[in-house]
């Protein structure tokens, strides 16, 4: 049985759609609507748009929308009926006790069950005396026994059925063991421990919950398996999703949170007294991992090796948290090492140190600009201060773009206004790429534009004509003016058209960029989809303004056409004229 409609309505009018989206994203009024930058993607432009009168959101950027509960849900991981408790919860109304059938929670409620089971299996096992092999090599990478307590490490058995065993015996199955990925099948169908031989740190969330498992081989043993096994994703994992540490970091946040290569560094670092230490488990950094960061901290620190893999990580990392407001520094470990070395080698005070030392995201990438150049000679400056203008053209704030112009210009003695002119140069190249690719980046939906453009059968030519000449001035906002002159808006023949003429010549009108979110109160996602699919149609090329005029002939043609079957004979004239008008300007050139 579903919860009562009554009580889920009582609960979405408890929990108002803007006062809870708001905990979370800032938000920002426009019209009756709301905007903010997308939670769920990174963006530059708001297409995160919160609905008031109808309690709803959708983003245009990504295409997530729905309601209080499944923004709820989306944020803060859950499923749909989890975050219905949740924000019952939040706003105290108790939900009917027995009321309703949940299989998949308590699915998941086993699958803790099994995690809990295992760390505890494992954790047993490590202090026992048949684990002492990996409590020695834990103890010989300089942990502590309080340390190995403190994040509940263990080690799986050199066996493929001790694990099994024991969860059987505890009541457990084995399909639920498989659910859990803590047992695999093979292809003949029997079960066995996914981890054996191994070290084995457990993966605890927020709240509290084991969720999954990471094991190390030991030392010249991970031929099989690898170095690590981990656990793929479950019905309460997700790789993507969640970070080792978090549930000490958390607490631990509010100036920052630095984020690590791997399992060992988050718990040596643990160990001499950084406990704001998280790291992405054998995966790429991914914007999930960035949201559940942002919900702790204002600033994140990136520690990442040194090698070229730590590099592209760095970039990759520093290009997902642009868009979130957290600040980013950068720290770079001297000589190649990983922190777990290096705060071994030099103690907790040089780590300290470096951690002040953490240079800004920017003065990072300078710095990786700089390399295998030589700034000796005049050829290896020219092509550094190429490079670093790109870098400098990247940064959003025009303050920090000036002081570092300023300081290369200082450095490498060119001029101020030189440099200037370069990295603004950039920008405007950059900025033209990117509102092309804001409105590519939308998923076309499988609609044809007839199916979106019904009108459009009035006039297939017309229709046509309108089409292109959006094309042309989406990539021409500076024929405005003169399309305004010529073709006034009433004239478009398809209202879907007509409103999006209209936003083009209001908006640039207004000085404004076309925007895809210029759109996105007026247009619905699929007639979006339809505009960003003339976006990438054909293309004018050359003769964009003589193409841009031959859509407005026809378009004009058409619609006296269209008109003259039903309407008056007045307008027949006047737009006869006007046409004769333009064609007349037409042929005196262009
Ligand atoms: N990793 C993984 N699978 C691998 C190698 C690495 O999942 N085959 C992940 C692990 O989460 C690991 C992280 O990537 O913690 C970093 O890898 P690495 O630097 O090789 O391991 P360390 O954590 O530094 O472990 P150690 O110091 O014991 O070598
Ligand atoms: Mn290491």
């Amino acid at each position: 049985m579903a919860i009562p409609e009554d009580v889920i309505n009582e609960i979405k009018y408890r929990n108002d759609i803007e006062v809870t989206i708001s905990q979370y994203v800032n938000l920002n009024r426009r019209g009756k609507n709301l905007v903010g930058l997308c939670p769920f993607h990174s963006e530059k432009t708001p297409s995160f748009t919160v609905y008031p009168e109808s309690s709803s959101f959708y983003c245009f950027g990504c295409g997530v929308g729905g309601d209080v509960f499944t923004f709820t849900g989306l944020i803060e991981n859950l499923d749909y009926i989890e975050s219905v408790k949740l924000l019952a919860e939040r706003s105290g109304v108790s939900l009917p006790q027995d009321g309703y059938d949940d299989s998949m929670q308590r699915l998941k409620n086993t699958v803790y069950d099994i995690n809990r089971e295992t760390a505890r299996f494992f954790h047993s096992y490590l202090m026992s005396e048949k684990g002492k092999w990996a409590l020695d090599y834990l103890l010989g990478r300089g942990l502590s026994l309080a340390t190995i307590k403190h994040f509940g490490l263990g080690a799986a058995p050199d066996s493929w059925d001790a694990l099994i065993n024991h969860l059987k015996q505890k009541g457990f199955s084995e399909a639920d063991m498989l659910t859990a990925n803590v047992i695999g099948k093979s292809e003949r169908g029997s079960f066995y421990d996914r981890f054996r031989k191994r070290v084995m740190f457990p993966v605890i969330n927020i709240r509290g919950n084991v969720v999954a498992f990471s094991g190390r081989a030991m030392p010249g043993e991970d031929k099989q398996g690898g170095k690590y096994v981990n656990t793929s994703d479950t019905p309460v994992y997700k790789k993507s999703e969640n970070l080792f540490g978090i549930n000490f970091a958390k607490n631990h946040a509010s100036e920052r949170i630095i984020l690590v290569e791997g399992n060992m560094d988050v718990i040596s670092l643990h160990q001499a007294g950084f406990q704001n230490v998280v790291a992405p488990m054998g995966t790429a950094f991914t914007n999930e991992q960035v949201n559940l960061l942002a919900r702790y901290t204002k600033e994140i620190v990136l520690m990442l090796d040194a090698d070229a893999a730590g590099q592209k990580a760095v970039k990759r990392a520093s290009q997902l948290l642009e868009n979130t407001g957290l600040s980013v520094r950068v720290v770079v470990i001297p000589d190649g090492k990983d922190p777990d070395e290096y705060i071994k080698k030099n103690g907790a005070e040089r780590f300290a140190a470096l951690l002040e030392g953490a240079v800004s995201d920017i003065e990072y990438k300078l710095l990786m600009a700089a390399q295998d150049i030589d700034l000796n000679g005049d050829d290896g400056r020219l092509k550094y201060l190429a490079k670093a203008a790109e870098v400098i053209a990247s940064d959003e704030d025009v303050m920090t773009r000036d002081i570092y112009i300023g300081r290369l210009s200082e450095k490498y003695g060119v001029s101020r206004t030189a440099l200037t002119a370069k990295v603004e140069e950039i920008r405007r190249k950059h900025k033209k790429s990117r509102q092309r690719q804001e409105f590519s980046d939308i998923v076309r939906p499988n609609l044809t534009k007839g199916d979106i453009n019904p009108e459009r059968r009035r006039s297939l030519k017309g229709t046509a004509a309108e089409e292109t000449l959006i094309a042309v001035l989406l990539q021409h906002p500076d024929f405005c003016e003169e399309a305004a002159r010529l073709l006034p808006k009433e004239k478009m023949i398809t209202s879907l058209n007509r409103r999006i003429y209209e936003t083009i010549l209001y908006t640039v009108e207004g000085g404004r960029a076309l925007d895809i979110s210029v759109f996105s109160e007026k247009l619905s996602p699929a007639e979006l989809g339809y505009l960003v699919s003339l976006q990438n149609g054909d293309k004018a090329g050359k003769n964009a303004k003589t193409v841009l005029k031959d859509c407005i002939e026809v378009i004009l043609e058409e619609d006296i056409i269209l008109n003259s079957n039903n309407d008056s004979q007045t307008s027949l004239d006047d737009w006869a004229a006007n046409l004769k008008n333009m064609i007349d300007k037409k042929s005196k050139g262009n």
